[in-house]
């Protein structure tokens, strides 16, 4: 299918199908061979339809376009025109590559990110997320995304108690971090580039903007966040959402959160390790994952869509990202 003359959809095997043959996620590729001027006036031409698309279907992975550089991927996001959204409060390390762009995520490659909402954690998270595969993994890698509201429907489906329990109490997420950056941990970043400053004061006030608090043990801190709704009703679809980082870096699951950073349910009350292990299956069933190829750009409605990424089993991986609000 053409869509203005310039964009087309293509099938990959790796797509999601759902209902009526709905694609998951709508992969673009080009219908002629082009420059990279093209394909940018091309995304600003056709935005109201490339966001409604966004809207309709979770997530774009443009394929086969000419972008060949983080400079390049810079420019797609302001084509884009969804302003930029701020990384403060945000738990993973990441550093600038250029202009919006900034590295994905610093932990070391061979881990396995969970599934979750971007900074779903904090009152301002992005509303979208592009990732550009600047160079694509030798094997493994992917970015697996899920449509979040499936993850609802059927974690309410199995799950009605604890689903209502959640509904009710929200969740609260429990960070212990040190003042100093951590990469090796996907929760390492530490309160001091966190909050861009080293004034404890000052880290409060802002964390206090994030609707978190923090305790102090000497130069470490304990974040609290929430309790917050776990489950988002998302107006422009009129679905509820999976909306929370309970099989995040910020695990529900005793079993698996690492001491310095889990969640609990609003009123305290633990998370059954049992009923996060089926929630995992669950993400686990109905993600999408599609090996990335150098030059891709994934644009994810962060509202909508859960991500994670796979283990880099063979080097190199190169994948960027920029957020927005
Ligand atoms: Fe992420």
């Amino acid at each position: 299918m053409a869509i203005g003359g310039f964009f087309k959809e293509v099938v990959l095997p790796e797509q999601k199908s759902y209902g009526d043959s709905v694609l998951f996620p709508a992969v673009l590729s080009p219908t002629i061979n082009t420059s990279f001027t093209v394909f940018e006036e091309a995304i600003k031409a056709e935005m109201p339809w490339l966001d409604s698309l966004l809207k309709e279907r979770g997530a774009i992975l443009f394929r086969d376009f000419p972008v060949t550089s983080p400079s390049d991927f810079n420019d797609v996001v302001e084509a884009f025109g969804y302003p930029e959204a701020p990384y403060i409060g945000g738990r993973a390390s990441r550093t600038q590559v250029i202009g919006r762009v900034y590295t994905a995520n610093e932990t070391p490659p061979d881990k396995r990110i969970p599934f979750h909402h971007e900074m779903a954690y904090v009152p301002d998270y992005p509303s979208k997320i592009c990732f550009y595969c600047e160079e694509a993994p030798g094997s493994g890698g992917q970015t697996p995304i899920v449509l979040s509201h499936i993850v609802y429907d059927k974690m309410k489906e199995r799950h009605p108690e604890f689903v209502a329990r959640l509904e009710e109490h929200g969740v609260t997420y429990i960070i212990l971090t040190g003042d100093e950056d951590q990469p090796s941990s996907s929760t390492g970043r530490g309160w001091k580039s966190a909050y861009n400053t080293d004034d404890k004061k000052v880290a409060e006030e802002r964390a206090a903007k994030l609707g978190t608090r923090l305790e102090w043990m000497g130069n470490a801190a304990k974040v609290i966040a929430g309790p917050m709704p776990a489950i988002r009703f998302d107006k422009e679809s009129q679905r509820k959402t999976w909306f929370n980082n309970l099989t995040g870096p910020v695990h529900g699951s005793r079993k698996i959160h690492d001491k310095g950073a889990f969640a609990e349910l609003g009123n305290g009350e633990a998370v059954d390790d049992d009923i996060m292990e089926d929630c995992m299956r669950i993400l686990d069933e109905e993600c999408a994952i599609i090996p990335w190829k150098k030059g891709d750009v994934m644009l994810v409605n962060n509202l909508t869509v859960l991500h994670a990424r796979e283990p880099l089993l063979k080097p190199p991986r190169r994948v960027l990202a920029a957020i927005c609000k």
